[in-house]
């Protein structure tokens, strides 16, 4: 057995190459700034609600024009980063997959569980610009699937040649699937939705569709159809239900100073 290697604060022992001995350590490059303020209600993959922008805020040592230069060339990158929330959590070698219903259990090395471990997760995102504001740089994303404060340890160009493999398969995981169902707004909500796109210009009713059409209830609990439920977006309480005829936004008010931040 080899010495003690540690990433966060957690030894893992190895048995095998000697390089591999050494400690492990990393520090994030960079934090999340995103609308999602818990993780319930997040979309379990990018690129499933586009309408919602990120910023990666580069990290003071590392966030400068040189450490980006010709990024801006790329449309997509890959956000190499750490499940922070689930840290202290344990992993389990089963996991239930909420895709087949929770009651079929894969390898946690057959799914994307964010209980890993290592708790380190892995997004390629569209890159909509690289913002250099004196020294401080920012990369505005497209349909990231990141808790706000999420550490990025890393991020690299995605490359069409290579990362693109046109004929890649997982049986059970094989297609996006969304809610096909109409999405209603109350009354209070469309006006929300209207005075959120007069003071920040953004489509707060399109970015809910497409986060309720990724359906966030637990795979146990789909049949209960009076069931409001509620998500944490921007500084709003989203409250909504689902029921086989359509998706219902019932209410959205705005959170308290403090009750909108990641816990
Ligand atoms: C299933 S994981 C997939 C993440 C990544 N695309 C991957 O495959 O490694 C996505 C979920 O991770 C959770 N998540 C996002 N940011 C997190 C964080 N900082 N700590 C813990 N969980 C997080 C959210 O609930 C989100 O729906």
């Amino acid at each position: 057995m080899g010495a003690p290697t540690h990433c966060g604060s957690r030894p893992i022992h190895y048995s095998g190459e000697p390089a591999l001995t050494d400690a492990l350590s990393m520090q994030p490059v960079a934090i999340v700034r995103s609308a999602y303020k818990e993780k319930f209600g997040i979309p379990r993959q990018p690129g499933l609600a586009n309408s919602i922008i990120s910023t990666i805020e580069l990290l003071p040592e590392f966030s400068s024009a040189e450490a980006v230069r010709g990024l801006e060339t790329c449309s997509h990158i890959w956000l190499v980063f750490v499940f922070s929330e689930c840290v202290d959590k344990g992993w389990s070698p089963l996991v239930r997959p909420p895709r087949l219903g929770g009651n079929k259990k894969l390898g946690v090395f057959a799914t994307r569980s964010p209980f890993r471990p290592n708790p380190i997760g892995l997004s390629p995102v569209k890159l909509e610009q690289v913002r250099i504001e004196g020294k401080q740089v920012y990369l505005d994303v497209r349909g990231a699937d990141l808790l706000d404060g999420t550490p990025i340890l890393d991020i690299k160009p995605y490359l069409p040649y290579s990362d693109v493999i046109a004929d890649a398969e997982f049986a059970v995981a094989d297609r996006i699937e969304l809610l096909d169902l109409p999405v209603h707004f109350s009354e209070q909500a469309k006006i929300h939705c209207a005075h959120y796109q007069r003071t920040h210009g953004e489509a707060l009713d399109l970015q809910i569709s497409e986060l309720l059409r990724c359906d966030p209830r637990p795979a146990y609990k789909k049949n209960d159809s009076d069931r409001i439920y509620g998500v944490k977006l921007h500084n709003l309480d989203v409250r909504w239900k689902i029921t086989d005829e359509g998706i219902y936004v019932e209410t959205i008010e705005t959170l308290r100073e403090g009750e909108g931040n990641a816990s």
